[in-house]
């Protein structure tokens, strides 16, 4: 089957699209023959060697964390899905004809295959950053940078919750912003005046999702230093913020597709996507290494 693989560590131009072996579902997955499978910047730093105790792979090692498509294998011990069912969900090396996913949910046929490809790790981790703030209704939460993948998913999930948020992002964002229900407001310098001024009574969380915002502006913002979380700049977490990197122990991913299902169903979260065939996967990951993609990437087999 094809799939896109790195063999060494480098840019977008280890990138192939490979013949790989296909995989099989083990005991508690299924196989889909994949509809589309979403672009993170965590294969990005992957394949850069960006990742903690990087090396470089034995062989082809194949991208991509999650995916939409249909059944065409359920494995051991698996109940409540069947051979020819629509679902999305998590895998490892989705970016391929066919993978196996470990949390999945059923795709309502309403909800397009690429924006259920983009939604899985998207939804997951905002259901994790919303719940480990500890966010109620009525309260306010700062997003730093708020127009990408997971920040687009994380504002429209709090608003959904009864939140005001308000959310950073570049210029040519604001109106995206302003389109997914928050108070947009430009970074940079002099960010932490402006938040004040969309916020006057003070944000109760700050949700540090791009990574790029000053250590001392995110806390300036917050109420108390453990009321910062980020997923991105995990050096906050010496200076007294928190961090959250995704272990098993903090993750909810089939109660996070639940919740999302729903969201999305009722267009309370809509998703941007670009798609690209998988043949264009280095173009999709120049795009993602760019650092300023609205919304999510998705590759087509
Ligand atoms: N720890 C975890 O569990 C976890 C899970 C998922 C993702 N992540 C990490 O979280 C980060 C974001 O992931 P993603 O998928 O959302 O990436 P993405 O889709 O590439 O989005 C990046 C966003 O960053 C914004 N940005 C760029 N410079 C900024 C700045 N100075 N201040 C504020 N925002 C800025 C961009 O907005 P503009 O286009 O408007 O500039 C863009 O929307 C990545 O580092 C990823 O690896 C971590």
């Amino acid at each position: 089957m094809r799939a896109v693989t790195y063999s060494e560590l480098g840019g977008p131009e280890v990138l192939e699209v490979a013949d790989v072996p296909e995989p099989h579902a083990g005991p508690g997955q299924v196989r889909i023959k994949v509809a589309a499978a979403s672009v993170n910047p965590v294969d990005w730093k992957t394949f850069r060697g960006l990742m903690p105790g990087a090396q470089a792979p034995a062989g082809p090692t194949v991208l991509g964390w999650d995916a939409s498509g249909v059944v065409d294998e359920v494995g051991e011990g698996v109940t409540g899905v069947a051979v020819g069912d629509d679902v999305f969900g998590f895998g490892r090396g989705t970016q391929a004809e066919r993978t196996v996913l470990t949390a999945w949910a059923p795709k309502p046929a309403s909800l397009d295959w690429s924006v259920a490809a983009a939604a899985p790790s998207a939804l997951e981790t905002s259901e994790r950053v919303l719940r480990l703030l500890d966010l109620q209704p009525g309260q306010t939460l700062f997003v730093a940078g708020g127009a990408g993948g997971v920040g687009a998913v994380l504002v429209q999930m709090a608003v959904a919750a009864g939140v005001t948020v308000v959310a950073s992002a570049s210029a040519d964002n604001q109106g995206y912003l302003a389109e997914i229900g928050a108070v947009g407001v430009p970074y940079g310098e002099g960010l932490v005046d402006r938040v004040r001024a969309a916020a006057p009574d003070g944000v109760d969380a700050v949700a540090d999702v791009a990574g790029k915002t000053p250590a001392a502006d995110l806390f300036a913002l917050a109420p108390s230093r453990d009321k910062v979380l980020s997923i991105a700049n995990f050096d906050l977490a010496a200076e007294g913020g928190r961090v959250t990197g995704g272990s098993e122990s903090e993750r909810r991913p089939t109660e996070a597709l639940a919740q999302g299902v729903e969201l999305l169903r009722e267009s309370k979260v809509v998703i941007k996507v670009q798609t690209f065939p998988l043949e264009r996967a280095r173009e999709a990951y120049e795009t993602s290494l760019s650092g300023h993609v609205r919304g999510k990437l998705v590759l087509l087999p």
